[in-house]
């Protein structure tokens, strides 16, 4: 396949950079950009799945939407690494606590992705259910964490392909049999990506809600939070 890709509308891929941020939304890849880089330039809006290139700290990054759902993230993130050169995914993304020890904004690394999802044997015949991100990145983003001085959070965690669902106690399962700790939608098909690709991938999830402990957070805590999750993702790339 050649470019542009059918979800990529950007015919040079000089114009985006070997390291990508990936929030779920696109509207946050913008608002990523607007904040913190400078010289931004836009290389997509395909199905409005924004993708920006800019400076942080002089140093070239991108950042683009993924949408949700392992479908989306695997899309997106197989054309970036196959077809545009990219070597690094970092996605930023919420996650659902399952349990009581991560609390409502807390910053998670995610050292496993566990699914009961069929993308990495359908894409690539792998039978295990749990994909791993990068040790490499994992390392560089915990040194950047401690650098700024943000807490953060190592675990397991779940990769659903359901929001929705009327079994309400699938998540204790998730909890007790595999020791997922949070719960998201995307990370297992983008270290299935990477492996498969030989790249690297990375995913940093904010908590945004819990099965556990419901917490009332207001729009500013939230962002503040956001923000933690955002910096540490940018000083690795800038490093
Ligand atoms: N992302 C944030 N909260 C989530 C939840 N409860 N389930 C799946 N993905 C999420």
């Amino acid at each position: 396949m050649a470019i542009p890709t059918p979800h990529i509308a950007c015919s040079d891929p000089s114009l985006i950079a070997k390291t990508v941020l990936m929030p779920g939304d696109p509207l946050r890849a913008k608002f990523i950009a607007d904040t913190y880089l400078t010289d931004v330039i836009c290389f997509t809006s395909t199905r409005n799945i924004l993708g920006f290139t800019g400076k942080y700290n002089g140093k070239r990054i991108s950042v683009m939407g993924s949408g949700m759902g392992m479908p989306s993230i695997g899309i997106y993130s197989y054309e970036l690494y196959n077809f545009y050169g990219v070597e690094n995914i970092i996605r930023i993304g919420s996650a659902g606590s399952y349990d009581e020890s991560l609390r409502i904004f807390d910053t998670v690394l995610v050292s496993s992705a566990v699914s009961e999802s069929n993308y990495a044997k359908v894409a690539f015949g792998y039978r295990s259910h749990q994909m791993k991100p990068s040790k490499a990145l994992n390392t560089k983003l915990t040194k950047a964490a401690a650098k700024l001085g943000i807490p953060l959070t190592e675990a397991a965690i779940h990769s659903s392909d359901v929001f929705y669902g009327e079994n309400k106690d699938h998540w204790k399962e998730m909890r007790t049999k595999y020791n997922c700790m949070a719960v998201e939608m995307e990370s297992f098909a983008l270290f299935a990506n990477a492996k498969a690709l030989g790249k690297k991938a990375a995913c940093l999830l904010t908590i945004s809600d819990s099965f556990v402990a419901p917490e009332i957070t207001t729009a500013e805590e939230r962002q503040t939070s956001f923000h933690n999750m955002m910096k540490i993702a940018l000083e690795l790339a800038s490093n």
